[in-house]
């Protein structure tokens, strides 16, 4: 394979953006490089929507920024925030353009549904809580229109460094054989790390690897101990946990605890929901509560994916509560980037949920995450347009390059070598070994956390040893970062509750970076 001008890894919303508009770009070079097939990402399983002004009064982008920041209580970066709301609207009606198909209310105007954390109803949405699957499906359409070269069921292992730069990556084809892929510039848009957690919303893919690969290369890494939680995950066996989207809150759905009483307020940002229901699930000792959406109206109608869903397990929607217990959603940190998506390593850029581009601090606001990858990742090209080479003091890379807002940094555990093992079948005690952690990470880093839960948590990991299985090995890596940074946030803010320090902390306002 020649050389590359840019490989992006990750065929979610960002990936995909990052492509469509490098096809735009004549004689550029682009590969994009997934592991599973290109409409296989968490962005399929995105339900509400996308987060974006498109209506005028009473909603302004003021408004919009700031409730993000209220909901990420106190870290965000400002000037991320404002460039995610003052240029979502132009995005969403790009995609519009490209072919995604919003509903619309009776008079022919973008529906507009209200979730948590949010001031006034902003949130365009499809097919009800189908969002990501057809933002996925009109830009999957439009990738697989352009000149780009897909290499699907491909597995980056690790990024190539050399001489201060990335230039490319050394990665598993289908058949199983070690490549090395050549690129001036490396996209990683690989998504999240919901695998961390034996309950989750995120799909089996989501373990990481981005991350992984930037804590093995040496690239800053902050605000991974701020996991989101989705409050209201279908509690049944099946995984990834069904979602029960926000919107159904939105249109008046109830929280209900197992007295049948409410106990929060539905529309509170999401961090202050999960917490909420997971004291309370403590006090009742029930290990779920309940969504009551009996009042809705056209509950089928409007939310169709929803309600074959549970009517699936027998459930009626419009007689009956649903079951519902917080699930692992969203990592709001992930790989620090400057606003063009440049992180610290040149070559290297990253853009959607494997980023930290400030935008979300310590807990994303409901339906802003599609929209960063929207937004900040055709950044990355237009910055690649501009010749623009390594990071600028902007956005959250403040927190690394600048010193009068030096970040905290904390020391990694120590990080997992790829091993072979011997005895049982590989795919036997991957399974084994990635059970083991995700259980561990729900007992001890969930929802609620400690000095010791954490330490019993790094124990397990330790116990772990050198995983042979790439993607275990990836969520040991990161399932490290996480305790560590959990361990050194002697407070609690946003999505991250230290029930040994109950209290946000002015000492602690500042982003945590791994290196
Ligand atoms: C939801 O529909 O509740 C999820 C949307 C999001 O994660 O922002």
């Amino acid at each position: 394979m020649s050389r590359l001008d840019l490989l992006v890894l990750g065929s979610g919303v960002a990936g995909l953006s990052a492509a469509v508009r490098a096809a735009g770009e004549p004689g550029l070079q682009v590969g994009v490089l997934t592991k599973a097939a290109l409409d296989q990402s968490a962005t399929r399983w995105a339900q509400g929507g996308v987060a974006a002004v498109l209506a005028e009064d009473p909603d302004s982008t003021d408004l919009h920024l700031a409730d993000t920041l209220a909901a990420g209580a106190g870290l965000c970066d400002v000037d991320a925030v404002r460039v995610l709301v003052d240029e979502g609207p132009g995005r969403v009606n790009e995609l519009i353009a490209m072919g995604a198909v919003f509903d619309r209310d009776a008079e022919g105007e973008l529906a507009l549904a209200r979730e948590g954390g949010h001031s006034v109803p902003r949130v365009v949405h499809a097919g009800g809580a189908a969002t990501g699957v057809e933002i996925e499906r009109a830009l999957v359409a439009a990738v697989r229109a352009t000149a780009a070269s897909v290499m699907e069921g491909w597995f980056a292992s690790d990024l190539v460094v050399e001489k201060g730069r990335c230039r490319g990556v050394i990665a598993l084809d289908p058949a199983g054989d070690t490549q090395r892929v050549e690129a001036d510039n490396v996209l990683l848009a690989t998504g999240g790390a919901g695998q961390l957690f034996a309950v989750t919303t995120n799909p089996v893919q989501a373990t990481g690897d981005g991350i992984a690969m930037a804590l093995r290369a040496g690239v800053a890494v902050a605000d991974v101990e701020f996991m989101q939680f989705h409050p209201t995950a279908l509690h049944h066996p099946k995984m990834p946990r069904p979602l029960l989207s926000e919107a159904l809150r939105g249109h008046g759905a109830l929280l209900r605890d197992a007295a049948g009483e409410r106990f929060v307020d539905e529309l509170a940002p999401r961090d202050v929901v999960a917490r909420a229901m997971t004291a309370r699930m403590l006090d009742q000792h029930v290990d779920h509560l309940w969504l009551d959406a009996t009042g809705l109206e056209r509950f089928d109608e409007r939310f169709p994916t929803i309600a074959a869903e549970v009517r699936a397990i027998g459930i009626d929607p419009a007689r009956e509560w649903l079951p519902i217990a917080p699930a692992a959603h969203y990592l709001s940190g992930g790989i620090v980037t400057d606003l063009d998506g440049a992180t610290a390593l040149p070559g290297l850029w990253a853009a959607g949920e494997v980023a930290c581009t400030g935008v979300h601090g310590a807990n994303r606001l409901a339906s802003n995450s599609l929209l960063e990858g929207m937004v900040f990742a055709p950044r990355v090209l237009e910055a690649l347009e501009r010749r623009k080479d390594g990071p600028e003091s902007t956005g959250a890379m403040r927190c690394v390059l600048e010193r009068d807002v030096a970040p905290e940094a904390i020391a990694g555990r120590g990080l997992p070598r790829p091993a072979v093992t011997g005895g049982l079948p590989a795919a036997y005690e991957a399974a084994k070994q990635r059970d083991e952690l995700q259980r561990a990470m729900t007992l001890g880093a969930g929802v609620l956390r400690s000095a010791t839960s954490l330490a019993d948590t790094a124990r397990v990991l330790d116990g772990l040893g050198a995983p042979a299985d790439p993607e275990v090995r990836n969520l040991l890596t990161v399932g490290s970062a996480l305790l560590a940074a959990a361990g050194a946030r002697e407070e609690s803010r946003g999505a991250h509750t230290r029930v040994d320090f109950p209290e946000p902390s002015p000492a602690y306002r500042v982003r945590l970076v791994l290196s």
